[in-house]
């Protein structure tokens, strides 16, 4: 069965043909980071009003680039939370208006489930349970996924996401919108050893980042002749230590033989490099997607859809879009 799959709940308005949750026929993503730059961060009504400008162009690139037509397809399914309100209605609506049109069930999906089923198209044949880590700009947390539907979130962030960190702290330094990238660059040519910056609650399931931001705004206004590139590589290397450690400490707790990259933080080279090694040196095995299967894409909606609609059916087309949706734990 073929899945159009819509993703428009930040700042990428994305589509993808997948079939059967694994086969990826083409995935058309458009990103808004241009137009969000000059405000140094993603702006709702600027998001809203480009998916609406984009999406019809997306979809059809998405149809073209699989070779296929809306009648060759089984469902389509859109990303309906969480994220931003005005932003998820737009693929949301898009959706069921195909829907309709078309006489094709409609599938709302989780986005957050949508990132753990990335890892799902490349590697169809992870055993459960794994341990997968979801960094992104709007979350931080660490699930153990113990079958198909059955999640367990183990740790999150009581405070800011780390790509919220990346963001905020490169802003500070600055390099410009979106941080991560710019971070990860500059922090190749620094020393993840020349500032001491803390690791919050370490012991303990949860993520905090936000007093690591202080210190490191601390640290500018009193020592600011410290190169910008060791505050760059000490700051990220703060951030994946906490992040490795409680991932491979939930992995210990649940049994998992596996880690797993998500989201947007995953494709941070020195996260990778580090994940990597702390599967080797715990006799487990890392599973880390592409990097552009990290990021919000329409792929992983299309997969999470495929599962979803197997398990339950459609969805039903009254049902709107909720900002605030949670992982379903079960
Ligand atoms: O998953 P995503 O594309 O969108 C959200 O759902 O938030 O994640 C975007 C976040 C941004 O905060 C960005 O700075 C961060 O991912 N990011 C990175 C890297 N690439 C993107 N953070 C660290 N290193 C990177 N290479
Ligand atoms: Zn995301």
């Amino acid at each position: 069965m073929l899945v159009l799959g819509l993703e428009t709940s930040c700042d990428e308005t994305a589509a993808a043909v997948v079939e059967d949750g694994r086969t990826v026929y083409s995935s058309v993503v458009s990103s808004q980071v241009d137009l969000h730059a000059r405000f140094g961060g993603v702006v709702p009504e600027v998001a809203s009003r480009a998916h609406v400008d984009l999406i019809t162009e997306v979809i059809a690139e998405s149809l073209v680039e699989a070779g296929i037509g809306i009648e060759d397809l089984g469902a389509v399914a859109a990303c309906h939370g969480p994220g931003l309100a005005g932003a998820l209605l737009v693929g949301v609506s898009a959706a069921k208006a195909i829907s309709l049109a078309a006489g094709l069930p409609y599938v709302g999906v989780n986005h957050l489930e949508a990132h753990l089923y990335a890892a799902w198209l490349e590697e169809p044949d992870l055993e459960p349970p794994i341990a997968v880590l979801l960094v992104s700009g709007g979350h931080t947390m660490v699930v153990v996924m113990e079958g198909h539907g059955h999640y367990r979130v183990v740790g999150e962030t009581v405070d800011d996401a780390a790509g919220e960190a990346f963001d905020k702290v490169a802003r500070h330094l600055g390099l410009g919108y979106p941080g991560g990238p710019a971070i990860d660059a500059l922090a190749a040519e620094g020393d993840p050893a020349a500032v001491p910056f803390p690791r919050a609650m370490p012991g303990e399931p949860d993520f905090s980042f936000a007093g690591l931001k202080t210190a490191v705004v601390n640290h500018v206004r009193h020592q600011p002749d410290t190169p910008v590139a060791d505050i760059a590589a000490s700051f990220q290397e703060a951030v994946v230590d906490q992040l490795v450690d409680k991932l491979v400490a939930a992995a210990a707790e649940a049994g998992a033989h596996t880690l797993v990259l998500g989201g947007g933080v995953a494709a941070n080279s020195r996260l990778r490099a580090r994940v990597d090694e702390a599967a080797t040196a715990t006799g487990r095995r890392a599973f880390l997607p592409s990097r552009a299967l990290c990021t919000d894409n329409g792929a992983m909606i299309a997969a999470a859809a495929w599962w979803r609609f197997n398990a339950e059916g459609a969805t039903p087309l009254g049902w709107g879009a909720n900002p605030n949706l949670r992982l379903p734990e079960a």
